[in-house]
């Protein structure tokens, strides 16, 4: 009774969506016009006003959730797309987008209106982390955000996947700056500035209108205080006026209170063609106790021209040991920017074809592969192009490409079709498209990189080889589905051969439900290339229902496993008993 009036709750909201009229309950919205208090010397507003003014958005909507106290944990990277003027009215909305156990993902969309024209465009897209403050001994337990709208449903998917990135990317970025790989010689000793004329210290008393009521410091004024001197050592650098681009992920490492006493450090780490790396350092102490490290981030700044170009910046000498160390750092988080930026934030249809891996750009790589599958079967223009027995065929046109979807339901827990399934070189088992299947890397326990070897379409033609990064996930929490994700990738230690045509795979992957213990609801999504097409073209035509055929191949083979698995661990149990028998006779 209770999921019916859920269903018919959600068929009014998705109904309001389309008419534009349902509003989030934990959405909060801010306007503020900008005033010159607001702005640096040059009329803009500066981010630090504006981080502060996110950072209270974002964690209003965070309490309306949680219904307690709650703290920014990390906020994830920023890119400022434009400077906002005096007189401009920024426009700030913030939502949960979903909620873990004492954590949740607030969405910030900042846009900027010009009250003359009317006007309106997007400054940038956040999402920060808040946790919420426990009470007592124990961890808050949030409820779960019931996304609604079809928007919601896909934040609320890829909000799983932004976390688990977020929660590695401290180890991540440790092995990465590891990597000798990324070292650099420094440059010309004569023509390079040296940093320590860049170098900013500063202190900050924490007072109450620095504080929420229960004391603690907010985290959008530390990210202003943080700003404020990265910018100051821009500028040393630069004698001209920076304009922040970027921030790079961070998190709050601990709290601080009214009376801390923060101490920011900042220093240019090193400079690239047109633009250069601050990076700040914020500390806390309390009368004689030690300094509490709080938060570190790394800012990307630009000097732009009369036309809003940037323009090219000198070469830096850094101090020795700690400079050295902060500069070859700087290149390899360049190096790691760039390809965030180039794999992420890309529109799904523009990221390329095999993008080359590398260790660098792994977990972007990983998140793109995840988020693409879950976008796609998110979609909501489906349409049904065959059904035979309990298998069905469905298929979404665009104007770029075709996708279609295979799905049926079995007798089988869903963790065992998501183990069977994931494993893919077991494929050729149940798949006659995959003539065999090779892994070439282990990435790490839910990534691997195999070498997929399939038929020529056309009689006698060439064998095509596919480098496919498979990256498997369990669900997040309940209600979630099990994924298993493939897209192609270029390994520079496998390029293509004489012997294979190289074909590419866009988006492709399964998707399992569980509809009760012992029923799976199991979807394959295939965004077709042109080397699938010719596959799947005469079945989403009526011609033929070779689909079925596969995939009544693929229930058989997850039966006939799982049978001699079970068998195999009857057996097992069965050995363990009479040997446990015998040990007391
Ligand atoms: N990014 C996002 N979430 C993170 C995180 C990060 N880098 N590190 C931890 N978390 C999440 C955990 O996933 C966990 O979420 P869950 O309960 O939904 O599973 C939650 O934070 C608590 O984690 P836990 O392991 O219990 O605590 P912790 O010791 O890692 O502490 C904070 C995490 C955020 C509570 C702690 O670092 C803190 O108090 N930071 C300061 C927060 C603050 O005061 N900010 C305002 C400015 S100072
Ligand atoms: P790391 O040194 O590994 O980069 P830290 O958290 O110590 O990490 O510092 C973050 C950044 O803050 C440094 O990269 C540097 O740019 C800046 N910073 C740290 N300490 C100082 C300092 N004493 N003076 C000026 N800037 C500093």
């Amino acid at each position: 009774m209770a999921s019916e009036s859920h269903h018919k709750e959600n068929l009014h909201n998705l109904q309001l969506e389309d008419e534009g009229q349902h509003r989030n309950p934990s959405e909060v919205k801010m306007s503020q016009i900008v005033l010159p208090c607001h702005a640096n010397h040059c009329g803009e507003l500066s981010i630090g006003q504006l981080l502060k003014w996110m950072d209270c958005t974002a964690c209003l909507s965070a309490e309306r959730h949680a219904g307690c106290p709650c703290v920014t944990a990390s906020v994830d990277d920023i890119y400022f797309e434009h400077t906002i003027g005096v007189g401009q009215v920024v426009n700030i909305k913030a939502k949960v987008n979903r909620a873990f156990n004492s954590s949740m993902e607030v969405g910030i969309e900042v846009s900027c209106e010009d009250l003359y024209s009317g006007r309106h465009w997007r400054v940038c897209q956040a999402f920060a982390t808040f946790v919420a403050k426990r009470t007592d001994a124990n961890k808050v337990q949030l409820r779960q955000v019931v996304p609604c709208t079809h928007q919601e449903q896909v934040e609320h998917s890829l909000a799983a996947e932004r976390r688990r990135m977020r929660l590695i990317h401290h180890d991540i970025m440790q092995d990465l700056l590891n990597n000798k790989t990324f070292q650099r010689k420094n440059h010309d000793e004569d023509e390079a500035l040296p940093t320590e004329r860049t170098r900013v210290e500063s202190v900050e008393l924490v007072l109450p209108p620095h504080a929420n009521h229960q004391v603690n410091t907010f985290g959008g004024q530390i990210m202003a205080w943080m700003e404020n001197v990265a910018t100051i050592a821009a500028s040393r650098l630069c004698h001209d006026h920076p304009t922040l681009r970027a921030i790079d992920m961070f998190h709050f490492r601990g709290p601080s209170q009214v009376g801390d006493r923060l101490v920011l450090k900042a220093i240019v780490n090193n400079t690239f063609k047109n633009s250069m790396e601050v990076g700040v350092c914020a500390e806390a102490y309390h009368g004689d106790e030690p300094l509490r490290h709080i938060n570190s981030a790394f800012m990307t700044f630009e000097v732009l021209d009369e036309k809003g170009r940037p323009c090219p910046l000198p070469p830096i000498k850094p101090e020795p040991q700690e400079g050295q160390r902060r500069y070859q750092e700087a290149l390899a988080r360049k190096k790691i920017r760039l390809d965030r930026k180039y794999i992420i934030s890309c529109k799904q249809t523009e990221v390329p074809l095999s993008v080359p891996w590398d260790t660098s750009n792994q977990v972007y790589l990983s998140y793109n592969n995840v988020s693409a599958l879950k976008m796609l079967a998110a979609k909501n223009n489906w349409d049904l192009c065959s059904k035979k027995n309990n298998v069905s065929l469905y298929t979404v046109e665009e104007s770029q490409s075709l996708c279609f979807r295979v799905e049926f339901e079995m007798e089988i827990p869903a963790q065992r079709a998501f183990i069977l399934l994931s494993d893919i070189s077991r494929r050729h088992e149940w798949d006659q498209h995959y003539t065999l299947c090779k892994l070439l890397l282990r990435v790490d326990e839910d990534d691997f990189i195999y070498q997929v070897v399939t038929p020529s379409v056309s009689k006698g033609g060439q064998y095509q080889d596919f480098i496919l990064l498979a990256s498997r996930r369990p669900p997040c929490d309940s209600g979630d589905p099990y994924v298993i994700a493939l897209r192609s990738v270029a390994l520079p230690s496998h390029p293509p051969t004489e012997e294979f045509h190289r074909g590419e795979v866009v988006c492709a992957g399964f998707t399992i439900y569980e509809v009760s213990k012992s029923v799976s609801k199991i979807s394959y999504y295939n965004q077709a290339s042109p080397e699938v097409l010719p596959y799947i073209s005469t079945d989403i035509a009526g011609l033929s229902s070779s689909f079925y055929s596969i995939f009544c191949a693929c229930s058989l083979f997850i039966i006939y496993i799982s049978y001699t698995m079970a068998i195999q661990s009857a057996f097992h149990r069965n050995n363990k008993k009479q040997y446990s028998l015998k040990v007391h006779k």
